[in-house]
């Protein structure tokens, strides 16, 4: 079934051939002498110490990033060499979806996801991977980078993508070592290259100035953050410009957008580029914290269990049934996923009677049938005794949640007891839906639909008054607006709140 791309493959010349090897030989090479380094140093289980030169400035500047960085830097550390190991495979991931073959993609990917669950255990924990940890992964992934080399596609495409990682890994010497944690998991993201470039030259700016991060730790200490009299607003997320497009569409509708406060939750490796971002471009007076989830020490091994089992959703997506743990004197908030345009004033939505419901949400079973059955096994008599299969289903992505009223129903721990249900997956299969569906079952008030109108990430035919007359739109689906498969007429909706001549954004897209 899966052929071997053959009709892609275009007259090889030897010139070419020759400086792809080379180029991939070096990898190999730095790979392996890495991996022997890094093995015969394995009886004392410290990490090895950082140059003094191109390092110490940075760990003076930087002891709030986690210590994995540390970590990662090391030159023989294994994270370092996963880290390597991902920017390689997330090319190969780019050119076999380019030349369709999904499967090799699909198993990149997935190595790739493996990979990347160790570097944040292994962050989370606060203690080097071991070789047994890594051996089989680097292993597993080394042979998937031989086979997807062996394919070798398109001979021009795989220049020019090794020319990129090339280049951000001399841009790496420079400034040492944020890049290469930033390079490496950043990988992760399907987001245009030109991002990547915006989000290296973001995390620069964080460690070279320190006012960044004096302006960053004033905020932390802020009064606002706990004050119930403003409008709090969350998002989780690791999309930098999608974060930033719901920040500014937001505080561009409302009439005091000094009155506003958003938390933003990231993982480690956005946390500069997303602070420096924040920090250096104007958002009407609002204020704007950013977390790193990592950081979380509450956050323990429990959770990431839970989530071990969801390969596909990242941890930051289930963050979101933690809310009132994050935010312990918080007593309202409105919940915001990354891919949503806000086009209307949102701070009625504080107002709003939920008589004593905790998530008021949009439901989605007026137009497209779906009801909990769609989402849920019913066949499962633990689903079947407690759940009516008539019952409306509703959505994430604009909800407002009311924390006083979360905790009382003790809404987290409805949500722990699904997930512990749900091993191996018999109960639902995907995603934060489906467990969200039971810990808020009879807690959601429904509201009017113009609060949140859904789709644009995948039906080309929505209705432009809905649109239009939309407090908030969500392009949910897999088009999303940042990237070459969205769909064009809704682009322009998402585009008009990032400012493109940003030098960052500009010198990126423009080189
Ligand atoms: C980093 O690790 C060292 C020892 O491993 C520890 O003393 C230090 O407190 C850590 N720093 C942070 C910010 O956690
Ligand atoms: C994780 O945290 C929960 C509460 O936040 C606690 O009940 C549990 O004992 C913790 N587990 C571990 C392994 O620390
Ligand atoms: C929530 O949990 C507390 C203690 O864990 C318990 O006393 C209370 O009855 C629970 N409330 C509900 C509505 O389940
Ligand atoms: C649904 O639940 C039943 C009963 O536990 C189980 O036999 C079946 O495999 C489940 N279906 C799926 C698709 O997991
Ligand atoms: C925010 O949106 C406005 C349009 O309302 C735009 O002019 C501005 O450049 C945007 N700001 C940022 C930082 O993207
Ligand atoms: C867009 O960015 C440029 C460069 O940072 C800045 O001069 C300009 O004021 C910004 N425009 C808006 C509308 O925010």
């Amino acid at each position: 079934m899966k052929r071997r791309a053959a009709d892609n493959r275009r007259p090889v010349r030897r010139s070419l051939w020759r400086s792809i090897w080379s180029v991939l030989g070096l990898f190999c090479l730095a790979g392996l002498v890495l991996f022997v380094v890094h093995h015969n140093h394995n009886g004392d289980r410290t990490v090895q110490p950082l140059s003094e030169d191109t390092t110490a400035s940075f760990r003076e500047e930087d002891h709030q990033v986690f210590n994995f960085t540390d970590e990662i830097s090391s030159d023989t550390s294994f994270a370092r060499q996963l880290a390597e190991q991902m920017t390689l495979a997330k090319a190969y991931i780019i050119i076999a979806k380019e030349h369709n073959n999904l499967h090799l993609a699909w198993e990149l990917s997935s190595k790739f996801r493996t990979s990347q669950l160790l570097l944040s255990r292994a962050a989370m924990r606060g203690e080097p991977i071991t070789l047994e940890e890594a051996g089989p992964v680097i292993k597993s992934m080394s042979s998937l980078i031989f086979k997807a080399q062996d394919l070798h596609y398109d001979i021009a495409t795989t220049i020019t993508t090794m020319r990129t990682h090339i280049q951000a890994l001399e841009e790496r010497a420079n400034a040492a070592v944020v890049q290469s944690v930033v390079f490496g998991q950043l990988a992760a993201g399907s987001l245009p290259k030109s991002v990547h470039c915006s989000i290296i030259k973001l995390a620069s700016d964080w460690l070279q100035y320190p006012t960044l991060r004096n302006l960053a730790d004033e905020i932390r200490n802020s009064p606002r953050l706990v004050d119930n009299n403003l409008y709090h607003f969350c998002l989780f997320s690791d999309n930098l410009l999608g974060t930033s497009v719901v920040v500014n569409s937001t505080v561009s509708n409302v009439d005091h957008p000094k009155q506003l406060v958003f938390h933003i939750v990231t993982n480690g490796v956005n946390y500069g580029p997303m602070q420096a971002w924040f920090l250096s471009n104007d958002f009407k007076g609002a204020t704007i914290e950013v977390q790193i989830m990592e950081e979380f020490s509450w956050l323990n091994a429990s959770f990431f269990d839970i989530s071990h089992h969801m390969k596909t959703s990242s941890l930051l997506n289930h963050l979101r049934f933690y809310i009132p743990k994050i935010y312990p004197q918080l007593e309202k908030v409105v919940f915001l996923d990354d891919d949503v345009v806000v086009q209307k004033e949102l701070t009625p939505l504080f107002s709003l009677e939920l008589h004593g419901n905790v998530n008021g949400a949009v439901e989605t079973c007026l137009e497209a049938f779906h009801r909990y059955y769609k989402y849920l096994n019913f066949s499962n008599p633990i689903i079947s005794s407690k759940f009516d299969p008539q019952a409306c289903g509703w959505a994430f992505g604009m909800n407002i949640f009311d924390l006083i009223a979360w905790r009382k129903a003790n809404v987290t721990s409805r949500y722990q007891y699904w997930q512990k249900q749900n091993k191996g997956g018999t109960l639902w299969k995907l995603g934060t839906l489906p467990p969200g569906l039971l810990a808020f079952y009879g807690l959601t008030e429904p509201l009017d639909r113009r609060w949140h109108v859904q789709g644009l990430g995948f039906d080309p035919n929505i209705d432009s008054r809905l649109i239009e007359s939309a407090a908030v739109i969500h392009f949910n689906g897999n088009m999303k607006p940042w990237l070459k498969l969205g769909i064009e007429k809704y682009k322009p909706l998402w585009e008009r709140y990032i400012n493109m001549s940003h030098p960052h954004l500009r010198d990126c897209t423009s080189s």
